[in-house]
């Protein structure tokens, strides 16, 4: 069967995630693969609208990859029919404003986390394209890297027994800018143009724990900022006025506690630069981007705690590679492919505005958490609020 293809507006495609996770290793994959597959075998096409604010930067990008359709227009991309997805990957603070427009003009919506600076903005967002009855689907990238499919493996197939904690570390050196250039950009790193590690990271530990674990019942959290000064893009010195580390215990249904360092001020030692470890009744497990060790009951090692001998076991042998058995695409790949067929043929897709919405969610309550120095509980947000 043939299909028209799918348009898509592509605004923020000049930025990091928009050129390349979105457009690059996502769009124009698909694209190049002939489109997604559907249930009945049939392909439908994608076409990318790029939109920004540098005519000049979406001209060179649309000439180096072939890309007839570009503009600075975002009204006049909304107004035409040809364009079914409006896809936002703009920065955090330019992003609700965007997205309202773009479900007023009736188009569906994929866009980059957190969804909104607000929790309030966030469920306005849900609401109204629920109303509107556009689809929508915003980013769960982590649930796609091979570390954390290999995680939800263990954790479907009964491995961990009674899961009894969670244990993150995410985190690495981002340079002040000033004797070698930032590898992150500096809106990152100011409150007012929606920066901050609380925000950006605790809706992907919000949608990793939900759905490998459980649903965040309650937040504690510690949010600082330990660079109070960087040196922007232009070389200008200014005050880092976000969080640049959280260190924050989350409490998730079922009694399993989680407990989740963040930070941007810290050096890596460990295999990866996210690790989750998970202890069991059973088992126990630590997940990185790709890869994941277990160990079972049977292979741990019974350890005497003895200050006055020096350690002679290596603890690191006692873990078991988790083997991929599968292969594993981009992520952010996967997850257009899903959201491609959500619009296409109504396949169900479930992380939408409002999953979104409880990641903002989070995020808030992180901070507030950190601010007056209490435990924030947090009801339960399902489908029907
Ligand atoms: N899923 C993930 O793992 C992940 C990782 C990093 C960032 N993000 C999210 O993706 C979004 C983009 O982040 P990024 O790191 O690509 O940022 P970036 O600074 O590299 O790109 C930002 C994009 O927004 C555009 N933009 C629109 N209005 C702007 C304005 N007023 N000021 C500055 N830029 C403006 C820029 O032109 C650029 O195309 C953010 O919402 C961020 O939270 C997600």
């Amino acid at each position: 069967m043939a299909h028209d293809p799918i348009g898509i507006i592509m605004n923020g495609v000049t930025g990091r995630m928009g050129y390349r996770q979105h457009l690059l290793r996502s769009v124009l994959a698909i694209r190049q693969a002939g489109g997604v597959l559907l249930a009945d075998g049939s392909r439908v096409q994608v076409e990318p609208l790029l939109v920004g604010r540098s005519e000049s930067k979406l001209a060179e990008i649309a000439k180096q990859h072939d890309i007839p359709d570009w503009t600075t227009d975002l009204d006049a991309a909304l107004s035409d029919p040809r364009w079914q997805i409006y896809g936002d990957f703009q920065i955090t603070s330019a992003r609700v404003a965007a997205i309202k427009q773009a479900i007023a003009a009736g188009k569906a919506i994929y866009t980059e986390k957190p969804t909104a600076g607000t929790l309030d903005e966030a469920l306005e967002l849900a609401a109204l394209a629920r109303s509107a009855g556009v689809k929508n689907g915003v980013v769960h990238d982590k649930l796609y890297l091979p570390g954390l499919r290999k995680l939800a493996r263990l954790v479907e197939s009964g491995f961990f027994g009674r899961i009894l904690s969670i244990r993150g570390e995410f985190g690495y050196w981002v340079f002040e800018g000033d004797w070698q250039p930032a590898q992150r950009p500096s809106w990152n790193y100011r409150a007012e143009d929606g920066g901050g590690i609380v925000a950006d990271m605790f809706p992907h530990w919000n949608y990793v724990l939900e759905n490998l674990f459980g649903p965040v019942e309650a937040v504690y959290a510690r949010a600082v900022t330990h660079v109070p000064t960087r040196v922007d893009e232009a070389g200008q010195e200014y005050p880092a006025t976000a969080d640049d580390a959280a260190y924050a215990v989350f409490e998730l249904a079922g009694g399993v506690l989680a407990q989740i360092n963040s930070s941007w001020a810290v050096r890596v030692n460990r295999k990866e630069l996210v690790e989750f470890q998970v202890d069991g009744t059973h088992g126990s497990a630590v997940a990185g981007l790709f890869g994941c060790r277990a160990q079972h009951r049977t292979a741990t090692p019974k350890p005497v705690w003895n200050p006055d001998l020096a350690e002679t076991h290596d603890y690191f042998t006692d873990w078991a590679e988790v083997p991929d058995n599968d292969t594993f695409d981009n992520g952010f790949r996967t997850q257009w492919e899903q959201f491609v067929r959500h619009v296409a043929e109504d396949a169900p897709y479930s992380y939408d505005l409002l999953a979104g919405a409880r990641g903002v969610r989070l995020a808030e309550a992180g901070l507030e958490s950190s601010r007056t120095g209490r435990r924030i509980e947090l009801p339960a947000l399902g489908k029907d609020a």
